[in-house]
């Protein structure tokens, strides 16, 4: 678990352009966004390929590309000699120790870049800008850095104050949500208001200490054992989309070399690792009994250029497609049910977002009955609510809302006018 100093949630007195990046998957994104006392807009977007030597070189020419791009955009915007904050999301697990200041503990999901773990990677970001920042170019301030998570909770606390839960399912898993400081033993900081402050659960790593061992099956260990970063992110591994189609895979190739599958005959594609993906997945899901597995069918004829396969072939392909994502809904459902119990109120809204969750026909659903289970015999209320963008939204909010809380602002004492700067985290 870890601080991320955030504390204040937005109140819609935000205003202004803020520029946000957005790192975490396979692509990045860019995004310029206005609030306004009304409303918040997007006003451009832009995203951009990570190439895989990107994502396993070193740190400084990851940046280095970032930073290219972003002041490429800026430069787009024609916000040429101009201060711009920028709010960073960069969803890997970081150690913060303020705003805009935190280290990474360790890379996640398909990058592993040297020389960043154990770096503050608000540094390497603005060294990088500064390469690249020439006379009259503009001046971008990186300002804030956040988790993803974090993202999708502020952006839903806009919508509904209710809401004190972020969830993050898509390529990994992950969520945040609202404690008390005064349950915060080393908190650095004063416990002036808000007494609040954002955790990071960084929950893909719970397992690590091998408590879910009496659920993980072989093919999760297998999955582990072979993995880039093999005992780490077991949780993450049984739940998040870019490991459900490898569970996926193993669990067929079992059962077709002990002949319960397809005559006992592999399918070439199935052995290259990682081969299938999560719309593979959807696909089978929407399939029911009445349509004979029409969906399934089409999936294998898709995937595999060769294979015969019979009408129970694609019964047990089905099932074991359904096992793997249900097995996943459960699991989450069971993370936010922990969370929502320490939580000290009734209506509780968890805003969502990643593509697993918002993509696939029935995982949301699944969420949220068994949720409705687990709450049936208390008076808790959990809501699930779309959060969309949040990570893009989210940065700017941040960057926003700490120009929000650097403003001076006017009190009166005793007839004097006195100026009161607050800041975020210190
Ligand atoms: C991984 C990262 C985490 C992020 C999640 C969703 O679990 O470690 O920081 O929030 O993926 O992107």
């Amino acid at each position: 678990m870890f601080l991320t100093y955030v504390r204040s949630l937005p109140n819609n007195e935000e205003q202004g352009q803020y520029l946000a990046l957005d790192l975490g998957g396979t692509n990045f994104r860019v995004l310029l966004v206005e609030f306004t006392s009304s409303k918040q807009k997007i006003l451009d977007c832009e995203r951009h390929e990570i190439p895989n030597d990107l994502r396993f070189g070193s740190g400084q020419s990851l940046f280095d590309f970032i930073a290219e791009r972003v002041i490429q955009f800026a430069i787009r915007h024609q916000l040429v000699g101009v201060r711009i904050a920028l709010g960073f999301t960069f969803s890997f697990p970081l150690h913060q120790h303020g705003l805009a200041e935190a280290t990474l503990v360790r890379w996640t999901k398909s990058f592993n870049c040297s020389g960043v773990v154990g770096f503050d990677v608000v540094r390497l970001l603005k060294a990088a800008l500064k390469r690249k920042m020439h006379k009259s170019i503009p001046y971008v301030d990186v300002v804030a850095i956040i988790n993803d998570t974090t993202g999708t909770l502020i952006s839903g606390a806009l919508m509904d104050k209710n809401c004190v839960i972020g969830l993050i399912v898509g390529t990994g898993c992950n969520s945040c949500y609202v404690e008390k400081l005064e349950n915060i033993e080393k908190w650095p900081f004063n416990y002036s208001e808000p007494r609040q402050v954002v955790i990071n659960t960084e929950w893909g790593a719970f397992g690590e200490n091998n408590v879910l061992d009496f659920i993980r099956t072989i093919w999760d260990r297998s999955l582990d054992y072979e993995s880039v970063n093999a005992g780490k992110q077991i949780y993450e591994k049984m739940v998040s989309g870019m490991y459900l189609p490898e569970l996926f895979r193993r669990v067929l190739l079992t059962l077709i070399e002990r002949g319960v599958l397809f005559n006992g005959h592999v399918p070439l594609e199935l052995l290259r690792p990682y081969s299938i993906t999560t719309s593979s997945m959807s696909k089978i899901d929407m399939d029911t009994k009445l349509n004979s597995f029409r969906n399934t069918k089409t999936v294998l004829s898709e995937l595999f250029v060769r294979c015969d396969y019979s009408d129970v072939d694609a019964k047990i392909v089905f099932m074991i497609n359904n096992r793997i994502t249900q097995r996943a809904a459960y699991l989450i459902a069971t993370g936010i049910w922990a969370l929502a119990k320490r939580i000290d109120q009734t209506d509780i809204s968890v805003a969502y977002d990643g593509s697993l969750l918002c993509l696939h026909p029935y995982i949301k659903l699944w969420v949220e009955e068994k949720l409705n289970k687990f709450s049936s015999s208390t008076n808790k209320k959990i809501r699930l609510i779309p959060s969309h963008d949040g990570s893009g939204y989210g940065a700017a909010i941040v960057a926003a809302l700490c120009y929000r809380e650097k403003r001076p602002k006017i009190v009166k004492r005793n007839g004097k006018v006195y100026e009161v700067t607050s800041f975020l985290n210190k």
